[in-house]
């Protein structure tokens, strides 16, 4: 098994934006299929729309395409969305399933003119597979190797004209060279409270479940600016809702059912929340390293740093400064504790 997907496993609690087996399910019925109908990242959208509608009158393929940003947020969706509105085919690979060239190099031969490949946790590439990608992505052609030794020659080999969408929750992890070969990159954003109302109405439409005004606001509130989990809040409340109550999901319901779940009214959950006391309780609030944070929690650091620290340094609950993490007063205030009267235990 893949290291990420040992984390993920391991860490994939009710607020975990990572993907669990079950969200696979959930979420190709509940994915949108067009630019319309995706919520939120208006500036992603716009500068897309006017790409798409470009290329198209040009009869042209869309320009390579880097997406970037947390867990969840929608990039896997988009890319989709982007080889619909084009018209064209899309390949779905991901950076470890690739392990040589010979099966990048094939996987690019079979793509047809205009056709997306989408290649997710393209960070982890390996460098000679990397490689591959570098002319074609460039001047759309590989160079094959043909026969051993001395006799060995090398072979141009042109490729259809193919927009190639990377996803990934690092974006300092690419190397200069292929980051380079994007013509768009694109920082996904979190969503706001009303994109996730309006995401939760869509979905709830699609699952058949009865939402009301407060309810569907209580459940944005607490989604951690994530699509991904606004879902699975969904259908844990609603699961709540038809057992404990008329299966109507209304604020009541929902403060309730996310109360049980131990999701609070940020929508930190648990391990946000021992990440925080953590460091005020071991560390006075810091500066602390994340490496020690990561082992005084028992967490990955990586995990760390791609699915939970966004979020709180968003929400102004964190700082990063040079000499290491610091809890702000915002989240002294949250946690309901006076900043500077605990010392290290
Ligand atoms: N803008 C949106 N509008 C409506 N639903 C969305 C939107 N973005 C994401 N979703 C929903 O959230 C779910 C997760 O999105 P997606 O799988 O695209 O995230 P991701 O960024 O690719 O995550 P990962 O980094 O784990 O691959 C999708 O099933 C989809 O239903
Ligand atoms: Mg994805």
């Amino acid at each position: 098994m893949s290291e990420i997907k040992k984390r993920r496993i391991q860490t994939s609690g009710a607020l975990d934006a990572s993907k669990t087996p079950e969200d696979n399910k959930i979420e190709l019925s509940l994915r949108p299929k067009r630019l319309k109908d995706y919520i939120g990242q208006s500036k992603i959208k716009e500068s897309l729309e006017i790409y798409i509608e470009a290329a198209k009158k040009r009869g042209e393929s869309l320009d390579h395409i880097l997406f970037y940003g947390p867990p969840g947020l929608g990039k896997t969706t988009l890319s989709g969305i982007i080889a619909a509105e084009m018209g064209v085919g899309i390949k779905i690979t991901s950076g470890p399933a690739i392990e040589k060239p010979g099966e990048m190099a094939a996987i690019l031969n079979n793509l047809k003119a205009g056709d997306v490949l989408f290649i997710d946790e393209i960070h982890r590439l390996n460098r000679q597979v990397e490689e591959v990608l570098y002319p074609a992505m460039e001047d759309f052609c590989i160079d094959i190797m043909i026969g051993k030794g001395p006799t060995a020659r090398s072979i141009r080999l042109d490729l259809p004209r193919f927009t190639l969408i990377g996803a990934t929750t690092r974006a300092g992890m690419l190397s200069a060279p292929l980051r380079d070969r994007f013509g768009m990159i694109h920082r996904m954003e979190f969503y706001d409270v009303d994109e996730l109302k309006s995401i939760i109405q869509q979905s709830a439409r699609v699952l058949n479940v009865e939402v009301d005004e407060a309810g569907a606001e209580e459940m944005a509130r607490r989604s951690r600016g994530t699509p991904r989990i606004a879902n699975r809040i969904l259908k844990r409340v609603r699961d709540y809702a038809q057992v404990r109550y008329d299966g109507r999901i209304t604020g009541e319901v929902a403060v309730t059912a996310l109360d049980i779940m131990d999701v609070d009214k940020l929508g930190l959950d648990h391990t946000d929340r021992s990440l925080i006391m953590t460091m005020i309780e071991r560390f006075s609030g810091g500066p602390v390293g994340l490496d020690t944070i990561a082992a005084a929690i028992g967490e990955d650091a990586g995990t760390i740093e791609d699915v939970y620290e966004p979020y709180l340094i968003k929400n102004g609950l964190i700082n990063r400064t040079p000499r290491g993490r610091v809890v702000t007063e915002t989240a002294y205030h949250h946690m309901g504790i006076q900043m500077g009267v605990q010392g290290v235990l």
